[in-house]
């Protein structure tokens, strides 16, 4: 019998880019990250999904060290995220984050949001920083407002500019935390499709979304995560078609019938 490979299939393990292993972190007593082992190879794209205080926010913070963790070993690239310094500014522009929440400058323009983290951090000439920005706005659809302001612009514009600033540096992969929670619905899919185009482009990403149109077409593998744990993990028709473990499923029911 031959096989017939009908899912994305998973990337080879000779090409991890981001390797969580045995990670733990604390906030007090509370136990947000519970033994965490997480490898995401080179242009892959993982969705993390589960309910609300599950740890996925503080897992995505961990891996470009807006956190700290208690114990276990992050790497990226082969490489330990390093302390603090020039080191640790060079790791954040490696993994670019874009947030529920845009974050653009809101006294600068759309233009200079874009060129700041190249001039600052990769001490690009202002020439080729400019250049690059107008054709990353292009790239995601809000060339033309290039001279704006960030509060000119819709949620759905600003946060397609908080993507553009993000890979301006270059990013090894990216990371999405909940980038459309915050948008007016008739905004979600404009996010969205710079998304997919970029997972097809073959970044490496990590995306916690409750968009689960984008998981199943866009992901290789959707983590689901419960009270600081990895509960679950498939390959995206195998976890919805088929959850394993009855917080999935419970979880699942939750948002897909609501
Ligand atoms: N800076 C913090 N200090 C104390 N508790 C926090 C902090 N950040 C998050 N938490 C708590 O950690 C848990 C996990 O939070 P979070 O990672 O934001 O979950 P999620 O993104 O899955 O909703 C929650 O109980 C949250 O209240
Ligand atoms: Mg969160």
């Amino acid at each position: 019998m031959t096989e017939v490979s009908v899912t994305k299939d998973a990337k080879p393990a000779a090409d991890d880019l981001v390797v969580l292993k045995g990670v733990n972190k604390h906030f007090g007593a509370l136990h947000v990250l519970q033994d965490i082992d997480m490898t995401i190879a080179r242009g892959e794209v993982v969705v993390v999904i589960g309910p609300s205080g599950s740890g996925k926010s503080t897992l995505c913070r961990t891996i470009n060290r807006l956190e700290t963790v208690d114990s276990g070993t992050i790497t990226i690239d082969g490489k330990p995220l390093p302390q603090e310094g020039k080191e640790l500014a060079k790791l954040r522009a490696d993994v670019g984050m874009v947030f529920q929440s845009f974050n653009l400058f809101a006294h600068k323009t759309v233009l200079e949001n874009v060129m700041l983290g190249q001039t600052k951090v990769r001490r690009t000439a202002k020439a080729e920083a400019e250049a690059k920005a107008r054709t990353l706005l292009d790239r995601v659809g809000v060339g033309s407002q290039a001279d704006k302001y960030p509060a000119q612009l819709s949620g759905g514009q600003q946060q397609r500019v908080a993507i553009a600033r993000a890979l301006a540096m270059g990013p090894k992969v990216m990371l999405f935390d909940e980038p459309t929670s915050a948008l007016d619905p008739e905004m979600i899919n404009e996010v969205l499709e710079v998304m997919q185009q970029l997972a097809r482009d073959g970044m490496t990403m990590v995306v916690v979304t409750h968009e689960m149109g984008f998981a199943r077409s866009a992901a290789n593998r959707v983590v689901f995560m419960a009270d600081g744990r990895i509960v679950e993990e498939a390959v995206p028709d195998q976890f919805f078609s088929n959850p394993r473990s009855d917080r999935a499923k419970d979880f699942l029911s939750k948002i897909l019938h609501h």
